[in-house]
């Protein structure tokens, strides 16, 4: 009889805690919310301010431009064209964007992490050296993509994408969120502002003080 209980209560904490996990991404409450600036014309309010309905036209659910490649000569080679709830207002309270991924020849999207989305890859052009890492103990799960080809970055880990090709790449990539955020490792760790304090990163990093001075500078 106890052991009966007992295992009801198991299955009743179980389906709780699943619940709970799968209530993860809220319900938009309504079928859009067009987000808009002017706070004098928003009606409703959900995260942003919503356009009225009866104003909305197909074009606040439109966004035109991603057949054009981003420029990748800079530092990396790589340009990320995001479109988000920023550039597409209908996106609002719909937990999804997307982006265009162009690589120059050896071109490296670094270690970057989107702390509110998970990323859906595909590859139209190129072959892509990608990966992601686990937190602790940090695994890492890497594979080489072609044409045609998917990958999934889980939300909040690690991932880079590497053109391993002498040929320029295109990849385009969905994420589950309006605005899922994005955190470039390097960047963040040698490039805010104002800098971390030198000595922080000499321990953490192990390196010279001449280099993470250089990395700081150079960032
Ligand atoms: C990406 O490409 C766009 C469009 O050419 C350009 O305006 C932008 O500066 C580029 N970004 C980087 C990081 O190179």
């Amino acid at each position: 009889m106890m052991k009966g209980v007992s295992f009801f209560v198991t299955v009743a904490i179980l389906a709780l805690a699943s619940s709970l996990a799968s209530a993860y991404d809220p319900s938009p409450l309504q079928d859009f919310c067009v987000a808009i600036n002017d706070i004098k014309s928003g009606v409703f309010v959900n995260g942003k301010f919503c356009k009225d309905p009866a104003m909305v036209s197909a074009n606040d659910f439109f966004f035109s431009g991603l057949n054009i490649p981003g420029n990748t000569g800079n530092k990396v080679g790589s340009n990320v064209t995001l479109v988000n709830v920023d550039k597409l207002a209908g996106l609002n309270t719909l937990g999804i964007s997307l982006a265009r991924l162009d690589f120059a020849p050896y071109g490296l999207n670094p270690p970057h992490t989107h702390p509110r989305g998970t990323e859906l890859l595909v590859v139209i052009e190129g072959t892509l050296l990608v990966g992601f890492v686990t937190s602790n103990p940090n695994k890492l799960f890497t594979k080489v993509l072609n044409k045609g080809d998917v990958f999934v970055f889980p939300i909040g880990l690690i991932h880079f994408q590497f053109n391993i090709g002498e040929t320029a790449a295109l990849a385009f990539a969905g994420l589950s969120s309006q605005n899922p955020g994005v955190i470039t490792i390097a960047n963040a760790v040698f490039g805010s502002v104002p800098p971390i304090n030198p000595d922080v990163l000499i321990k953490a990093f192990q390196l010279d003080k001449n280099v993470v001075e250089y990395l700081q500078k150079d960032i």
